[in-house]
């Protein structure tokens, strides 16, 4: 097979890919959301299904995503282009990396606004601008934060200035020199508050939160978010990673470097739960609080804490770094698709993209003050970025993606790229043709709300569903033999 394309950029770095990978992947999503799902739907027996799903549904769909990007040598519109054409297929199924591109393009305009807060947090935990007696004070400061578009808007375009500064200096020069520092330095920083909270109280209350596992506590909505998480989480199905998985050199495995990247992202998502966790336990708060958790929860918490002030400013300097690092992955598709097809450079298409980028986001963060109420169908602009991504074209491309590397593309191509044993080729191919699209079927359900799913009680149904499905798939494809032939 030597159909491959000569590669542009590489990482130089022995562990080039999996700083910047492990970047994109820890994010908001590990420090924010994470700890308060796992606050709503009952601690360890949603973190039990979370991991679940990571190692049945998001490495295989990782692993999948990152050999497009190798195979093809580009954007994600063109890497799958090229493995479509590779396998004799048309152009059309490039259609999956324009929405993965686009869908990148998009978390990214309501994510700056995110990360806006955090270094508006950053900035008030310096200044002391964090005080109050209770949760309704802090509440307070959450509202009066977003109320003004002009200091919100301010914060959300200084990170989308240094996105694109980053991005805008390259793949090696910008990404991975910049990934060198920031992720040690942020899982430090983490280490740092992981050991304060362990001789701070709440420690244990923490540790038995999130890893005791009680079965009556699971619930299927729990499931199906922890689902759409895992892609979330492992930034699937957006263009990042498989932009980033086209600079990977051709001797690197996929299949450890995808794990290494799981194992780090769910290590920080479990070490950012035993850093926030305590101190929530120790001031007797409610750890389902929901979005507001780390905004305010966890202020009011740290000022009751010897050291609290300090231990505030490196929280949210370590937020505003995972947050960095994930926004100048979701560029990375279109801005490397601008310089390929458009012939920018490296800046210009950062630049331009950049302001594309700051309109969208200005629009998004309106959705916080003056535009509160310009709604459409009971959402508001920010709802809906958010909506539409992670409800439908997060999971289509996935299930597109899955369903062409399962059925449609020719075999050897994958067989190349991940070069797994036979048995564990094959359980490849099980995840990707049956297990991830179930599973994505089922978040479609749940997101059209045409029935309503109760996995507890309903799991073997679905399991039967997918023993049939599974077994009627490999009679029918054509490939099965051809597999077996060798
Ligand atoms: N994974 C990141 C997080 O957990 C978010 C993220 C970065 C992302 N790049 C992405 C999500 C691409 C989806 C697609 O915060």
């Amino acid at each position: 097979m030597t159909a491959r394309q000569q590669p542009k950029n590489l990482w130089i770095g022995r562990w080039g890919f999996v700083l910047a990978a492990t970047g994109s992947a820890v994010g908001l999503g590990n420090i924010w959301k994470f700890p308060y799902m796992t606050g709503e739907y009952g601690g360890g027996a949603f973190v039990l299904v979370y991991l679940a799903c990571i190692l049945c549904i998001g490495i295989p769909a990782m692993m999948t995503e990152i050999a497009f990007g190798r195979r093809g040598r580009g954007s994600p519109i063109d890497a799958v282009k090229r493995v479509a054409q590779e396998s004799g297929r048309g152009k059309i199924w490039s259609g999956f990396g324009w929405m993965s591109m686009l869908a990148g393009f998009m978390i990214l305009s309501f994510y700056v606004v995110v990360a806006g807060w955090s270094l508006a947090y950053l900035w008030k935990a310096i200044s002391g601008g964090l005080q109050g007696g209770s949760v309704d004070d802090m509440a307070a400061i959450f509202g009066a934060n977003n109320a003004n578009p002009l200091t919100l808007g301010a914060w959300s375009t200084l990170v989308t200035v240094v996105t694109m500064f980053i991005v805008g200096k390259g793949v090696q020069e910008g990404i991975e020199r910049n990934m060198r520092w920031m992720m040690p330095g942020m899982v430090l920083l983490l280490l740092v508050m992981i050991v304060y909270a362990m001789f701070s109280g709440g420690f244990g209350e923490a540790v038995t939160f999130l890893f005791s596992f009680e079965v009556g506590k699971l619930s299927s909505e729990g499931l199906l978010a922890a689902m759409g998480h895992a892609f979330f989480t492992l930034s699937l199905s957006a263009g990042a990673i498989m932009a980033y998985g086209a600079y990977l050199p051709d001797n690197k495995s996929i299949a450890r470097t995808t794990f290494t990247v799981a194992i780090c992202d769910t290590l920080i998502a479990l070490m950012a739960g035993l850093a926030i966790f305590p101190a929530i336990f120790a001031n007797g708060m409610d750890p389902a609080s929901g979005p507001g958790l780390i905004f305010m929860s966890l202020p009011l918490a740290f000022q009751q804490m010897p050291l609290g002030s300090v231990l505030q400013v490196i929280f949210f300097v370590m937020l505003s770094v995972a947050a960095l690092t994930s926004a100048v992955s979701m560029i990375e598709a279109t801005v490397a698709w601008l310089t390929e097809r458009k012939g920018m450079s490296r800046k210009a298409a950062a630049w331009s993209s950049g302001i594309v980028l700051w309109l969208l986001s200005t629009l998004a963060m309106l959705s916080f003050n003056l535009g509160a109420d310009w709604t459409f169908a009971g959402k508001n602009f920010f709802d809906w970025l958010d909506y539409l991504t992670s409800r439908w074209m997060m999971p289509l491309g996935g299930l597109g993606l899955c369903l062409m590397a399962g059925f449609l593309l020719r075999d050897e191509i994958f067989r190349d790229e991940l070069r797994l044993s036979k048995r564990q080729h094959a359980l490849w191919l099980l995840m990707v043709r049956y297990v991830s699209p179930l599973g994505i079927v089922l978040i479609f359900i749940d997101a059209l709300g045409v029935m309503s799913i109760d996995i507890g009680s309903q799991w073997p149904w679905f399991l039967a569903v997918l023993v049939v499905i599974a077994v009627l798939g490999e009679m029918l494809s054509p490939r099965v033999k051809r597999q077996f032939t060798g």
